[in-house]
């Protein structure tokens, strides 16, 4: 399986258009060491000919574009993608599915809920019917392994399968009422774990927080691409950008108590690397002393065009 980093920035990007912190203008001014990034954003293939998205960042197209394995060879094999799994409703989750929308047949797996929200209650998405045959809605059920792809050759075994992981989170603000009522908040916000023969690869660019049986989940996976949006809790209202808590906004941050850094991850197999990383995080200078704590416990940071081959 092939993992591969569209954009690696949370909503907004690196620099982000409207930001003056100290990255965002040092990164424009060349004072800091750091590298612009697009929004989150990652494929995975099991074989050479197929890619899927994890989400659809409002930056799909550009990172398409920079992507010459995701782009179409001739008009016979059609593009390599077809297929995209939705981690979340949150606009940074689906925006993108929009640039998708030029009457190409596309399969979208999420949770019910999620389907709900986009589909009956934001009617812009319902685009994505024109296509002749319309978008295909596959539900994912909780704690499920579903097949994505049969194997590249009858009798093989290097199918692709899924497993949609809850992650305690809430819908987006936008969500009515009534559909908050009436679907189970732990269907808002998942992880994905991706399993391909004895490969798993965990994918979860918002963690609002990790139970025992989702951090089991990471545990036994060889990668995980983890929440890596905010340093502290109190990040946004320190920059006097929000009165939101990186926890308000569903994101475990990565210093403090019940961080990200001090869960009690095992040791040893899983390669852990953060990706969704807001551009007002000081681990996106890469010589701060948050950047050197984040390597030092062990931890990668993502960036665009980062690859694994696992
Ligand atoms: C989020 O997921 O909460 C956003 O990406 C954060 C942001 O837009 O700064
Ligand atoms: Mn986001
Ligand atoms: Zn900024």
């Amino acid at each position: 399986m092939r993992v591969r980093v569209l954009g690696s920035a949370a909503g907004g990007g690196f620099p982000q258009w409207n930001c003056g912190c100290p990255n965002c203008s040092g990164l424009r001014n060349g004072s800091i060491k750091a590298r612009p990034r697009t929004q989150a954003q990652v494929a995975v293939s099991p074989d050479p000919s197929r890619w899927f998205l994890l989400n659809a960042s409002p930056d799909l197209r550009q990172q398409i574009l920079a992507t010459p394995e995701l782009s179409v060879i001739s008009s016979s094999l059609g593009p390599p993608i077809s297929t995209i799994l939705l981690t979340s409703a949150d606009v940074d989750s689906v925006l993108g599915l929009l640039h998708l929308r030029e009457f190409q047949p596309l399969r979208i797996y999420s949770t019910l809920s999620v389907r709900r929200a986009l589909t009956e209650e934001n009617s812009l998405f319902r685009i994505l019917s024109r296509s002749n045959p319309p978008v295909q809605w596959e539900t994912l059920s909780l704690d499920r392994i579903i097949p994505l792809a049969p194997p590249s050759s009858p009798g093989a075994k290097d199918g692709l399968f899924c497993k949609a992981v809850p992650l305690l989170g809430s819908f987006p603000d936008y969500v009515s009422d009534s559909l908050k009522r009436n679907f189970p908040p732990e269907e808002a916000v998942i992880g994905l774990q991706l399993v391909q023969k004895d490969k798993r690869f965990f994918y979860a660019p918002s963690v609002p927080g990790l139970g025992e049986s989702s951090q089991h989940s990471v545990d036994e996976s060889d990668l995980a691409l983890l929440d890596g949006t905010f340093w502290k809790d109190d990040e946004l209202i320190q920059a006097k950008r929000s009165r939101k808590t990186a926890r308000d906004m569903g994101h475990l941050p990565l210093w403090g108590e019940r961080s990200m850094l001090r869960l009690p991850f095992r040791l040893g197999k899983t390669k852990r690397v953060l990706i969704h990383i807001n551009n007002t995080n000081p681990i996106l200078n890469e010589e701060s002393a948050e950047h050197r704590a984040v390597r030092e416990a062990g931890w990668e940071i993502a960036y665009d065009g980062m690859e694994f081959n696992l």
